[in-house]
């Protein structure tokens, strides 16, 4: 199967649908300032996790177009003003948009694309209660996210995190929007509490491995390639399960060098180059690399209970390349 070709031909869908809730408007700053990230790539990873999931209970895939939209504005919305927090200047292979347009309008883009993404729900032909349970849904898992990123700027000052605590954390960041893609889409799409719980599972999983593949990239990528700044968890002092499992054990000469650049905003691309050397040494990135896989397993096992079908075998194959991925 090729996959990518797959996932394009849902990416096209979805992008002549939820254009519409980002037309042109006034201030002209504002308005793109929204449009920036939106329209400026992205790989719709939600999108077509929601309407594959749809489609792996059999329903119809028109029918999801708005949740989707909601999940990808809402993911839009986190990546603006996770570009703040951050201090990253790149996204998407662009300024990220408080580099262009200035943090006041970077944070009003942000909102902006949040209430976007309560607008997109609107557009679901689904009855009062199952448009309750996703509504109510979509809600919890921002207030996740908002947890998830708190707890992540909190962990920057500490000194030592735990891995169960780096879990949990981007549980929260990052896999409960994946999660929900997966487990809404199986909603929409009728299906059972079997087909609903299996995906939700599946979601959950691969969200958890991607964001450790993220961490991955962040450090071992190249800006062409990933269209982000490199090395800036480095400078930020970010604890991902790489940094954590390395300062947990690092000493002598490799903990002087964890000391010196790990946190350091000045740290240069040499420096950064040194610490992922240190990081690889220490058996830090293949000790991430396992625990991803191990999500992995747990995601396609969790579709297990679903029946055969194209849709089903997509989410598979998505489920490696989330961790082969290289953006
Ligand atoms: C980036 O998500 C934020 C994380 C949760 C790591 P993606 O890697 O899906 O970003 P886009 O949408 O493709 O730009
Ligand atoms: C992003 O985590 C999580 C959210 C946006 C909620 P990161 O901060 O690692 O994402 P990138 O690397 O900037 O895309
Ligand atoms: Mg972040
Ligand atoms: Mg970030
Ligand atoms: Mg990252």
């Amino acid at each position: 199967m090729d996959l990518e070709a797959e996932l394009k031909k849902r990416c096209n869908a979805f992008n002549n649908y939820w254009k519409k809730f980002l037309p042109e408007g006034g201030p002209a700053d504002l308005y793109n300032a929204a449009r920036h990230l939106t329209f400026g790539g992205g790989k719709r990873l939600r999108p077509c996790i929601a309407m594959l999931s749809c489609k792996s209970v059999f329903g119809d895939v028109e029918s999801v177009l708005p949740f989707a939209a909601a999940l990808e504005l809402m993911h839009n919305f986190t990546l603006v003003h996770d570009d703040i927090m951050d201090k990253s200047d790149m996204r998407r292979s662009q300024q990220s948009v408080h580099i262009k347009f200035g943090e006041p309008t970077a944070i009003l883009a942000g909102d902006f694309l949040f209430a976007k993404s309560f607008e997109a729900m609107h557009d679901l032909s689904v009855d009062l209660s199952m448009f309750k349970e996703l509504d109510y849904s979509l809600i919890e898992c921002v207030l996740d996210i908002c947890r998830g990123q708190q707890l992540d700027v909190e962990f920057e000052q500490r000194k030592m995190v735990t891995e169960e605590e780096y879990i949990n954390m981007i549980n929260k960041k990052t896999a409960v929007l994946f999660e929900l893609a997966a487990r809404g889409g199986a909603i929409i799409g009728g299906g059972n509490q079997d087909e609903i719980t299996a995906c939700a599972g599946y979601g959950l999983n691969l969200g958890l491995s991607f964001q450790i593949w993220d961490d991955y990239l962040d450090i071992s990528s190249e800006e062409k390639i990933l269209g982000k700044d490199i090395g800036n968890d480095i400078r930020n002092g970010k604890k991902t399960l790489i940094a954590v499992y390395s300062l947990q054990n690092a000493s002598g000469e490799n903990k002087k060098i964890l000391d010196e650049i790990f946190g350091n905003r000045n740290a240069s691309d040499d420096d950064i180059k040194h610490v992922f050397r240190v990081f690889k040494e220490m058996g830090s990135i293949e000790h991430a690399r396992n625990t991803g896989f191990d999500y992995i397993k747990k995601a396609k096992n969790a579709l297990n209970p679903l029946r055969d079908s194209e849709a089903k075998e997509i989410l598979m194959e998505l489920a490696d390349y989330s961790i082969q991925r290289e953006k």
